[in-house]
């Protein structure tokens, strides 16, 4: 009897100084395997009621069951107050948050080049009246081809090396063009649209050539449309996205199936007067395709090509980014390289 009253004694002694000691929550979790657990401390003399005397039962069953209570209590008055302390730390450092501490060596993130460019170029031509258009990546034999005056079996698909999807008639776009035919479908003119976008061709990658790159497609559709507007169009965003008035235009004669007649653009090199390596010591950059809207795309568009006519440039946004940063392979802008893209913060 004595022994037994002993242990309800020493159990609360024990319990209550661990408890008292378990600052932290596991702390408090071993607490509680060693004393309330399945194994412990209170369980062992719950089985010890088991051998006394029903006389005896009578008597310490009620106080067992009490210590039970008790200590259970206590357990839990102890962990909601280990809460109350943590999450009252936590409130504290929020509270002396320094916003205006100074870390160092932290690395901070920063717009790709691309992005950056993007939005010069897009907001140059928001200056000049167009509209930003976008359009799908994957997209159809229609849009990429047909509706630009490319039937099939046509020898200009050759012009674009073609990543197909596996369900027919989808592709990856080749080129912007793609939008420039949307944006005809849908809309009727006047209209001025730019469209920076990806593109991806099948082609092996070398410094200047990449599988996925990024155009720029214009397009300007109203009446009395003619080469001399695209032209000067051209140079005046070329000149304000070099900030250079001297920059000027070479145009040769070209061929895609969507324009007529059609043109290349070389733009001087803006690093030199005399050959840089920039410009593989020409003088010129070759900057892209352009031309007159080919009636036949403004037909399959719904569009009355007696009255309207239109012009469409198509750049490489990816090589205009070499150009301007200096950038010699193609391929770094997409390789995730922390000291190539920290110089762009
Ligand atoms: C076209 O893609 C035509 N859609 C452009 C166009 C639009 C012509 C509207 C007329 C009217 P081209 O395949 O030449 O054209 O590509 C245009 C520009 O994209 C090129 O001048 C070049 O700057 C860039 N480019 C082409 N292939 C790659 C490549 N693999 N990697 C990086 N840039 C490329």
């Amino acid at each position: 009897m004595k022994s037994i009253q002993n242990a309800i004694e020493t159990f609360k002694n024990t319990f209550g100084q661990a408890l008292k000691n378990a600052s932290t929550e596991p702390l408090l979790e071993e607490v509680r395997i060693t004393f309330l657990g399945r194994k412990g401390t209170l369980a062992d003399l719950m089985d010890q009621l088991k051998q006394l005397s029903i006389e005896e039962k009578r008597i310490y069953g009620p106080q067992l069951n009490e210590l039970k209570q008790w200590a259970e209590n206590a357990f839990f008055s102890q962990k909601e107050a280990l809460n109350n302390k943590s999450q009252h730390a936590e409130l504290e450092k929020e509270r002396h948050f320094d916003v205006t501490a100074n870390k160092p060596d932290v690395l901070y993130g920063s717009l790709h080049p691309l992005t950056i460019l993007k939005e010069r170029i897009e907001n140059i031509f928001l200056s000049m009246g167009y509209r930003i258009a976008d359009g799908p990546e994957v997209d159809n034999d229609h849009y990429n081809f047909q509706a630009l005056n490319i039937p099939e079996d046509h020898p200009a698909r050759d012009m674009w090396d073609t990543f197909w999807l596996d369900i027919p008639g989808l592709l990856l776009r080749t080129h912007t063009s793609s939008v420039q035919a949307r944006v005809l479908a849908e809309s009727q003119p006047p209209l001025a649209v730019v469209v920076p976008g990806r593109t991806y061709r099948h082609e092996a990658t070398d410094a200047t050539h990449d599988f996925q790159f990024m155009q720029l497609e214009g397009i300007i559709v109203d009446k009395n449309i003619s080469m001399g507007n695209l032209i000067a169009t051209c140079h005046a965003f070329l000149q304000q996205l070099f900030k250079s008035e001297t920059i000027q235009l070479r145009v040769r004669p070209s061929y895609f199936p969507f324009v007529e007649p059609g043109i290349e653009f070389d733009m001087s090199c803006p690093f030199c007067t005399d050959g840089c390596s920039v410009c593989k010591y020409s003088k010129w950059i070759e900057a892209g395709g352009a031309g007159l809207i080919h009636p036949n795309v403004l037909k399959s568009a719904g569009i009355d090509h007696h009255t309207y006519s239109g012009f469409a440039f198509g750049f490489g946004l990816t090589r205009l980014a070499m150009i301007l940063y200096g950038i010699n392979d193609i391929r770094l802008l997409h390789s995730g390289k922390i000291e190539f893209l920290e110089q762009f913060s």
